[in-house]
């Protein structure tokens, strides 16, 4: 278990470049299976998922190379359609790999994704629509030689077809599956009550830079017109928007005055109208913005986390992190994920006053916390213990860094350029 120590009470000041987007970099990686050549991702963030995806490509027979940020994919010769990766347990994003496979081998093997323990995480919207447009589930028993048996799934898309299909919930990863199943074909697909994450159309800005044929509509609903196939291409991910809400609620936390030179811009406008109202000033400047908060944040009233354009929950325990030392009450409702609020516990033993009530969590704001010897619950739970050290009397000690890393490329580098005294503590030889 790799740790961090964090010596808190240093406003966190200056100006920081925000790495590639996990969230949009993860599908569009599987989507590089798809159409003829090498794709070259610029910007790819070096992350735990990342190297992951790029695991389950080589084991699907991609030609996979690496150099710094840059990542080039070349599937010309897979011809794999069944993944055995270990990888493919570990993240959540795994699951894209169904519409992938299925879009360019119409057939597809996978066990089921895994991911933070946030909820539950069903697949079920994943599969009603895939069947929807025709393709066949089975479950697959693997017994293994050590241990439990593998459950798989298996899909064949052989009936794959174009379609009308409604979601009943906005799932940005059955949008995403959706979109790399249909995107190669010859009839059209609708996908109504799609989701509306940037993540999403940055898939789709990809695709379409590749000749393919995808369109939101004005009610939201994304129109695809299946191609022959798509031709490879260089593409420069966008920033991160919860890698810099993260950072913005840090410096708001410590109350600092941080810029961000490549802002997303329009990505984080419901966090940014909450930032203002706790008292932060928002400076919009180009693709620059800063914001500066000079006094203790102000409570948070009331938040609910919602799909996009509402808060987003990948924020919602680093708010948590920021209304532990806010003035006066503040009240957050986690609306996407039945199990998101272990945060609480670890920031408890900060000295914070947090009551948990089913989906909503109420928070006192005390006027300091103190540093404690924590334990990362998940991706966004860790980074939200790191802004509470940041702000906590002492030196606090955070293990689970590796969830961290999935999300983070380097929260020790990019803090510590703004001021942070925060560090890896290398493990000895004993691994403690
Ligand atoms: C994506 O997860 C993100 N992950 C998550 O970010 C993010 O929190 C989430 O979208 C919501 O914005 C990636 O993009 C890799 P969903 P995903 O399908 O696709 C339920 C992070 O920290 N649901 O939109 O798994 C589900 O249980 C991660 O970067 C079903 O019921 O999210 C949840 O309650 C964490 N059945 C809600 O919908 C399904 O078949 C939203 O899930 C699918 C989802």
């Amino acid at each position: 278990m790799g740790k961090l120590e964090i010596r808190g009470g240093i406003p966190l000041y200056g100006e920081i470049e925000i790495q590639g987007s996990k969230n949009a970099v993860l599908p569009i990686l599987a989507g590089c299976m798809l159409g003829e050549g090498a794709c070259v991702i610029e910007n790819c963030p070096r992350i735990g998922d990342v190297e992951d995806t790029l695991e389950i490509l080589r084991g699907l027979g991609c030609r996979v190379k690496r150099e710094g940020n840059t990542v080039t994919v070349d599937a010309s010769e897979a011809q794999g359609y069944k993944i055995v990766s270990d990888a493919a347990v570990r993240i959540r994003s795994s699951i894209l790999f169904l519409g992938a496979l299925l879009g360019k081998m119409k057939k597809a093997v996978l066990p089921q994704p895994g991911g933070c323990a946030i909820g539950e995480r069903p697949i079920d919207l994943h599969v009603e629509a895939l069947e929807h447009l025709g393709v066949v589930f089975a479950r697959r028993i693997e017994p293994r030689p050590k241990g439990q048996d593998a459950v798989l799934i298996a899909a064949s898309g052989a009936g794959l077809h174009g379609g009308r299909v409604r979601l009943r919930l906005p799932s940005v990863g059955a949008t995403e599956n959706l979109i790399l199943a249909a995107v190669i074909g010859d009839g059209e697909t609708v996908i109504e009550h799609a989701a509306r994450e940037p993540e999403i159309d940055e898939l789709c800005a990809f695709l379409n830079l590749r000749g393919a044929k995808i369109e939101r509509e004005p009610d939201g609903s994304l129109r695809i017109c299946g191609v022959k196939t798509l031709l490879p291409v260089t593409y420069r991910m966008r920033a991160d928007r919860i890698v810099t809400g993260t950072y913005l609620l840090a410096a708001a936390a410590t109350r600092g005055c941080i810029r961000i030179r490549n802002f997303p811009a329009g990505e984080l406008d419901a966090l940014l109208a909450l930032l203002q109202r706790a008292g932060g000033r928002i400076r919009a400047e180009g693709t620059r913005l800063g914001i500066d908060m000079p006094d203790r944040a102000a409570a948070v009233p009331y938040v609910e986390t919602a799909p996009y354009p509402g808060y987003p929950t990948d924020l919602q325990s680093p708010l948590m992190a920021v209304c532990a030392t806010a003035d006066g009450e503040s009240r957050i409702c986690e609306a996407i994920f039945e199990n998101r609020f272990r945060t609480a516990k670890e920031l408890e033993k900060m000295g914070a006053r947090i009551a948990v009530e089913g989906r909503c969590a109420s928070i006192t704001g005390v006027e300091q916390l103190h540093a404690a010897e924590l334990c990362a619950p998940d991706l966004r739970g860790g980074a939200a213990l790191v802004i509470a050290a940041l702000t906590a009397r002492g030196t606090t000690v955070l293990s689970g860094t590796e969830y961290i890393e999935r999300g983070y490329e380097d929260i020790c580098r990019d803090l510590r350029s703004l001021g942070a005294d925060i560090f890896r503590v290398e493990k000895t030889k004993s691994g403690s």
